[in-house]
This record gives structure tokens, C-alpha cells and sequence, in this order.
């Protein structure tokens, strides 16, 4: 597990404000960082804002601003995300920075050289919400497949002779079995392939709100190659020797939603391979959120506001809603009713109950220290391995992406800590066997304090929390600290605090 790792989230158009949809891929790729660094591996987690492109310009002229004016303003709202949510990303990248833009040229000048670039005109669909070009054939009903509008366009353009890829790309996901998931995506893929590739438009000639084309300024770039690029520029290409680039490329988990997966799983493979550079090691494809049945969008006024989610719940409420209630990969519906069920009964009665009533027990009743434990008996053993065992589960889902699959792993463990309890019944031992009480009570407290780890990256905020609970003040999160420092007898322990409040029902008249 200590190979480098690299995640990466899409970047995100500035057209408009963040989303509850940019949130939750972003919590999700900082779930998946955050394991990663306590598992002992060296991170790189990058997230960021695509800034260029018609849809920005049409956006910012519609304001009335300048568009380097409107895309420094609303980034700023992107990058707020990162304190709000407690992401951390280790770098955040716009493609307005002026080494972005270099390396975005540089990697033209590299596909061109390698003569994979041409030059000749486009006539044809193309759909500025989408930023995507569509053939006659791809249309439903006058729309794109997506359901956005498309204008004609007619223009000088540059090519990316994408046709040369198509058994390059076959091999390659041949190759690389693992390379797309969810499995049903990467199917999915692979037939879009075997039905052939047409050479790609690459250039705009009709605005200029782009990164130039090397020796041609009159076209700027197709906003796909200068997005996708950003996973690259973060880690010093077009220096290829560049540390970061040495460490971490192609040790990648490219995180996206399903809609922009072909822009990952065939266009940005093909041109890192037109550029000699190896295709990362996967993508994995999430699916879409609804909000209380209903497709998300601005036009319907029914966006969610991740700034409101968090003052009205608290951070690491959503966080594990949004891991929790939709299994990763699939779609799944938004509901405040759902994430209030879940924020009581998930957290408040199981998690938070356990936390509470053991550590306010062994306040009241065990001097407020970490309690001697005599020998253990079987039921002792088998919460406590039930404990380590949690771990190697939580790698083997991690591997594949099954965050939700975590997420329910740990809360067998609540399950099973929470059914101790009440079998051992440390209050009645209280009188009639203090010594077994003691036991009783330090397997608890062990116990919490291997979930107070495995939460961490789901809520870091109440991980630390209730490590300090635990007496412990300046945790390393690390897998390794974990496994190695067990609870010391006679730590005093500071006055139990509640983890998580319930929600109160609003009284329905
Ligand atoms: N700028 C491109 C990505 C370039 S990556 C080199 C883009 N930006 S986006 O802002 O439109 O979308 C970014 C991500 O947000 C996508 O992965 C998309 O799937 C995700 N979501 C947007 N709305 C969403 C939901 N309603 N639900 C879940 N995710 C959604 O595409």
C-alpha cells in the first residue's frame, strides 16, 4: 500500500456557483486521499476550476464583466469549498494560471510534433453547455443527446487525428482491465470505441476566451484539451523530470461524474499517448444526484446550496450523508428528510450513543480514567478482532472505489459494539464485578477508538473530537498508530462531550 497516489477531481466550470453535485465529488475524493494518507501512502489530492471556453465567456458577458474579473470571482467560490468541507486537497489549480497555459501549449506542441494534429475546418453541431461537438447522428429531436441546445458551427479548426487511436485505445483497455469502473462504464466505453472514432475538432477560431494556440493566436485551444491538461500542469509537466511528475504520473485515480466520461475514458488517454506519455491507471465514474425526485438544475431553481447544507446540519453530517446514502457509482436522490433519518439514527443513536453512554459511564463510574482490563474473555476477543479485521475490508472496498461499502462496514462495527453493551451490561457489573466492569469497559474504549480512526476520513471533525475524548490530544491519523498504540490504563479522560446532536422534527401541525 505505499505506492505514491495521486486523485484528482474534475475541474469545475465557473460558469456558476458550486453545487451540492461539485461537493459531493470532491468529499468523495478527499474520503479516498485522506484513507490513502493514513494507509501510509504519499498523496497528491487535486481538485480546481476550468475557466476557459465559450460557456465562460457567454456567462461573463451576459454579467457584463470582464471574464478574467468573472473567473477570479467565481473560483474564489470553489475554492471556499475546501475550508467548509474540510477537504484537503493539496494543491488547487485554475487554468487561467500562466503555467497552466504553458503546459497546456506544451503539450500541443508535443502532439503536433508527433504529427497527430492538422489543420482544416469544422462544420458541424456543437453545444456550449456541454462544451462538446456532436455529429448529425448523435442528435435527439434537434438537441444533444444530453438534452442541450446546439448551434451550427462553421469555422477554421485544428484536428486531433483521434481515428489513429482506436485499436491503440482497444489495447489498451484490453490491457488495462481495470482501467474504467464502475465495470458497466467501461462496457460501455469499449462499444462507443468499436463503433470507430472521428478525428476531433481541437481548435476555436470564433472567440478568444481560451489558452492560444502555439504560432497560430488566431484559434484558441478546444477547452477539453486545455481542461484536461490540469491533471498534468499540477504536477510540473512539461517538465516530464519534475518530482511530482517522476512520483506520481500515472499512479492516478482520475475521480468524474458519468457524464464526463468520455472526454476521461477516450480523449484524454489518446492524447497523452499522441504526447508519449503513459494513460493514467483509472477513472472511476460516479452517478448523478437528484434533488427530492428532480433533475438539479439552475433553470429549475432547485440547486442545493453546499454553504446553507453545512450551517443548517454541519460538516461531517453531509460528508457521511453523501458517502452513506447512494451506493458510489450509482445515481441516487437528495432529500432533507433523509439526511435528517440518517443524521439520527446513523449518527445520533447509533454512533453518538455508543460514544456517549461508555464515555460517560467510565467518567461517572471509572474515576474518568482509561480503565485496567484483567484477561478477556471470548466475546471480548471477538469485538476487539472484529476491530483490527475492519481494516483490511476497508482496503479491499477502498481498492474499488465502494465507498458506501466502507461507510456500512464501520457501522457493523457500531452494531456489534452497540450489542456488547448491552449484553456485558457494565452497570450491573458495577457492584457485583468491578474487575470484569474494567474489562468490560477498556474493550469498549479500544473499540471506539479503532472507529475514531476508521471515521476519520469520512469525519475527520468527529474523529478528532472524540479522540480527544478518548485522551487522546494530538492524534496521528495513521493506520499504523492505530495498530500500535493501544489505550494506556490510567489516562484521565476530559468530560464527555456529545458527538452528534439529533435533529429536531419540526412539528407538523
Ligand atoms: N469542467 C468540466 C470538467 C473538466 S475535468 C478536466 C465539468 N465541469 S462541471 O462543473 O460541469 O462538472 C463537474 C463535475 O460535477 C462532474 O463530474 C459532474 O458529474 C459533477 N456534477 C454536476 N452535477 C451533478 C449532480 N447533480 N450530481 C452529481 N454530480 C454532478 O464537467
Amino acid at each position: 500500500m505505499a505506492n505514491p497516489f495521486y486523485i484528482t477531481t474534475p475541474i469545475y466550470y465557473v460558469n456558476d456557483v458550486p453545487h451540492i453535485g461539485h461537493a459531493y465529488t470532491t468529499i468523495a475524493s478527499d474520503m479516498m486521499a485522506r484513507f490513502a494518507r493514513m494507509a501510509g501512502r504519499e498523496v497528491f489530492f487535486l481538485t480546481g476550476t476550468d475557466e476557459h471556453g465559450q460557456k465562460i465567456q457567454k456567462a461573463a458577458q451576459t454579467e457584463g464583466t470582464d471574464p478574467q474579473v468573472f473567473v477570479d470571482r467565481v473560483s474564489e467560490r470553489f475554492q471556499a469549498l475546501t475550508p467548509l468541507f474540510h477537504l484537503s486537497n493539496d494543491y488547487f489549480i485554475r487554468t487561467t494560471e500562466e503555467r497552466h497555459i504553458k503546459a497546456a501549449q506544451a503539450l500541443w506542441n508535443k502532439m503536433k510534433e508527433r504529427g497527430f494534429i492538422y489543420k482544416g475546418g469544422y462544420a458541424g453541431w456543437y453545444a456550449v453547455r456541454d462544451e462538446a461537438f456532436y455529429a448529425e447522428t448523435e442528435l435527439v429531436h434537434g438537441k444533444a443527446p444530453t438534452g442541450a441546445d446546439v448551434e451550427w458551427v462553421e469555422e477554421p479548426s485544428y484536428f486531433f487525428k483521434l481515428s489513429a487511436f482506436q485499436e491503440p485505445l482497444l489495447a489498451f483497455y484490453r490491457a488495462n482491465p481495470d482501467f474504467i469502473g464502475p465495470e458497466s462504464r467501461r462496457n460501455e466505453v469499449i462499444r462507443f470505441v468499436e463503433g470507430g472514432l472521428n478525428d476531433l475538432s481541437i481548435s476555436r477560431s470564433s472567440f478568444k476566451w481560451g489558452v492560444p494556440i502555439p504560432d497560430d493566436p488566431e484559434h484558441v485551444m478546444y477547452v477539453w484539451v486545455d481542461a484536461l491538461t490540469n491533471y498534468i500542469t499540477a504536477l510540473g509537466y512539461p517538465d516530464e523530470d519534475a518530482p511530482d511528475f517522476k512520483k506520481f504520473w500515472p499512479e492516478i485515480l482520475h475521480i468524474i461524474g458519468k457524464d464526463i466520461l468520455r472526454f476521461h475514458a477516450i480523449y484524454w488517454p489518446a492524447f497523452l499517448m499522441a504526447a508519449g506519455l503513459t494513460p493514467p491507471k483509472r477513472l472511476y465514474a460516479h452517478g448523478w444526484w437528484t434533488n427530492e425526485g428532480q433533475k438539479i438544475s439552475k433553470s429549475l431553481g432547485n440547486t442545493i446550496d453546499p454553504v446553507e447544507l453545512v450551517e443548517t446540519y454541519g460538516v461531517d453530517q453531509v460528508r457521511y450523508f453523501l458517502m452513506r446514502e447512494v451506493p458510489f457509482g450509482q445515481d441516487g436522490d437528495f432529500s432533507r428528510a433523509a439526511l435528517e433519518q440518517r443524521i439520527n439514527s446513523d449518527l445520533a443513536n447509533d454512533f453518538g450513543n455508543l460514544a456517549q453512554r461508555v464515555l460517560s459511564f467510565v467518567y461517572k463510574n471509572a474515576e474518568a480514567k482509561v480503565p485496567t482490563p484483567s484477561a478477556f474473555e471470548a466475546q471480548d476477543e471477538a469485538l476487539l478482532t472484529m476491530a483490527q479485521e475492519l481494516l483490511p475490508r476497508l482496503g479491499e472496498n477502498f481498492e474499488k472505489q465502494a465507498l458506501h461499502r466502507m461507510v456500512e462496514a464501520i457501522w457493523e462495527l457500531v452494531g456489534a459494539a452497540n450489542r456488547y453493551v448491552d449484553a456485558e451490561q457494565p452497570w450491573s457489573l458495577r457492584k457485583t464485578n468491578p474487575e470484569r466492569m474494567a474489562t468490560v469497559l477498556y474493550v469498549l474504549l479500544e473499540t471506539l477508538r479503532y472507529l475514531a480512526f476508521y471515521i476519520a476520513p469520512i469525519m475527520p471533525q468527529a474523529s478528532v473530537k472524540l479522540l480527544h475524548l478518548l485522551g487522546i490530544s494530538e492524534p496521528k491519523l495513521h493506520f499504523k498508530e492505530l495498530q500500535e498504540k493501544k489505550l494506556q490504563s490510567g489516562v484521565l479522560l476530559p468530560q464527555p462531550e456529545g458527538l452528534f446532536p439529533r435533529i429536531e422534527k419540526e412539528r407538523k401541525e
